[in-house]
């Protein structure tokens, strides 16, 4: 059963040997990084057979500069509690949940219609349901508020500060009043103000700049609003000065919350929405004392403020995803109104920097709850790897069954053409008998079955704001390789040759003799 909050996630890692308690005195500032470090490259096997485990999750009881608080980290940060994360014991599972509800077709008569109504019942549970309180106002502070009261992180030593990293960031649609929860870091500015690095992609910037359009109607162009959040320092003409948007955010929930802020959904399906999918029961919400918004009932922290429409400030530079820091941008500035937290709050976070990390669980997990949905609009897709050094947006293989002269590069269109895909630098297409997952096979053909010049398309268009290759900020080239077979309705007149495999009946014989042979 779902996880009541992030205290019941965080007894059952306990339970399940998954959490480690440390009560060494730590230091947030660049300690915790480097444990947590050590611990998240921590390996199972050995040699070419080692492969990452990931390590415990970890408690730090004892923080320097902040007495009686706990900081959590690592919760995600290994394949079995990415699993005890969403209660399950393979992630395909939830794809294969995704995958029944999908596969609803009219009902064609009366017993049709009967046997649908447990799927009825089931969405029914994956509504967020609105609570008068809960245990994240036990104490709720307007005045004397201090962002600094909580152990927040500084990751790496050429950060700009401190950050928030694990925050579950909400915002409304000012025009279709939907909510978006997004996971967006926040770097400590002073005790009330902190940086707000929604990327100029991200749903809550789409938000920011609805706001922006409705306080100047019919001065400046969407062109100039666009500018603002892309770079430019200047002002659109015509922004109304004091003009807000409100933002509440979240920090430490049960797992189901938390990870569905990083889940690339679609602009119109919230993420209250995911998570009680995720969970089978609904995320409870309690309104927010300052802003009108919702927020998670169960949150052990809540931060609940403004960001001004008339202001940017330099964020970053922060120790990336990419293994290198992010450099520094223009970007909104969130100004905290209050704040609600339960007793003695647990603080929780992650780091990102050199995969492997936590993110980079989080980041298969995607991968696989993804599939199904990609399939809808790429029916050909057979699997897809994001392997972890690609960092999410460089590197996708993808197998795929090929049906039909130029298909490789029509799967390539249709993949930077899908929500947060469009990022993907590289794109590499194999034939559907190459296991994407293992990277020695798909070098070997990929390799093997391209002629450079041929087989790859580059395009230009919008890019990851965490690349730091780009021509230009958030825009540049992506590469697809077509390292599928080719066919001679490709062009390809030349015979393809067979794959060298041992026949059968000289395998059995091997195996009868193999213990004879004493080779094992
Ligand atoms: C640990 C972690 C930190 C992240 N930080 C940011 C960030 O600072 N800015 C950003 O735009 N996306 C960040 N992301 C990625 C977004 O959370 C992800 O793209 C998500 O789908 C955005 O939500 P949205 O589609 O509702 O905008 C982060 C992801 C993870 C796992």
């Amino acid at each position: 059963m779902a996880y009541d909050d992030l205290r019941a996630w965080i007894a059952a890692l306990d339970r399940a040997g998954e959490l480690k308690k440390i009560r060494t005195e730590v230091d947030p500032i660049l300690e915790i990084t480097e444990i947590t470090d050590r611990v998240s490259k921590a390996q199972v096997g050995s040699g070419v057979h080692a492969r990452p485990a990931g390590g415990p999750a970890l408690l730090f009881q004892s923080v320097k500069g902040h007495p009686g608080s706990q900081v959590l980290i690592n919760q995600f940060g290994s394949a079995r509690r990415m699993n005890l994360a969403l209660e399950v014991d393979e992630l395909d599972e939830v794809a294969e949940r995704i995958r029944a509800f999908m596969d609803v077709k009219s009902p064609q008569g009366f017993l049709d219609k009967v046997k649908m109504l447990p799927m009825l019942a089931e969405m029914g549970k994956f509504f967020p349901k609105t609570v008068s309180t809960g245990p994240c106002k036990e104490v709720i502070k307007r005045e004397k508020l201090s962002l600094l009261d909580f152990p927040i992180l500084q990751c790496w030593p050429k950060d700009a500060g401190r950050f928030i990293t694990l925050p579950c960031v909400v915002t409304r649609d000012p025009k279709t009043g939907k909510r978006n929860v997004g996971m967006y870091r926040m770097q400590i500015f002073d005790e009330k103000t902190a940086g707000m690095h929604w990327q100029r992609q991200k749903i809550g910037a789409e938000h920011y700049r609805e706001r922006l359009r409705e306080t100047q109607p019919g001065t400046a162009s969407a062109v100039d609003l666009m500018a603002r959040t892309s770079g430019g320092s200047q002002l659109p003409e015509g922004t109304v000065p004091g003009g807000k948007m409100e933002v509440a955010v979240a920090i430490g929930s049960d797992p189901a919350i938390t990870f569905s802020a990083i889940v690339p959904a679609p602009p119109d399906v919230e993420e209250y929405l995911i998570a009680g999918f995720l969970r089978q029961k609904p995320v409870e919400l309690v309104k927010c004392e300052t802003v009108d918004l919702e927020v998670p009932a169960s949150s052990e922290i809540v931060l609940e403020g403004h960001v001004h429409l008339d202001e940017l400030r330099s964020e970053g530079p922060f120790g990336d995803h990419t293994g290198f820091y992010s450099l520094e941008d223009l970007y909104p500035v969130f100004h905290l109104s209050c704040i609600t937290h339960r007793k003695d709050p647990i603080y929780s976070t992650t780091i990102v920097g050199k995969p492997p990390m936590e993110d980079g669980w989080m980041g298969k997990a995607v991968e696989r709850i993804f599939l199904p949905l990609m399939r809808l609009t790429i029916p050909e897709l057979i699997d897809i790897n994001l392997p972890v050094e690609g960092v999410f947006h460089n590197l996708m293989i993808v197998s795929i069954k090929k049906s039909y002269p130029g298909q490789a590069r029509k799967v390539m269109n249709a993949i930077w053409s899908l929500g947060q895909a469009m990022f993907t630098k590289c794109i590499i297409v194999v034939d559907e008998d190459v296991n994407v997952q293992d990277i020695g096979e798909v070098a070997l053909k990929a390799l093997n079955h391209i002629d450079p010049e041929r087989d790859i398309q580059f395009m230009l268009g919008p890019v990851d704001s965490l690349d730091h290759a780009s021509r230009l900020p958030n825009y540049g080239s992506k590469m697809g390789i077509d390292a599928t077979r080719k066919w001679s309705t490709e062009g390809f007149s030349r015979p393809w040759p067979d794959e060298i495999l041992m026949d059968e009946k000289t395998k059995a014989l091997v195996d009868k003799k193999w213990k004879e042979l004493g080779l094992e």
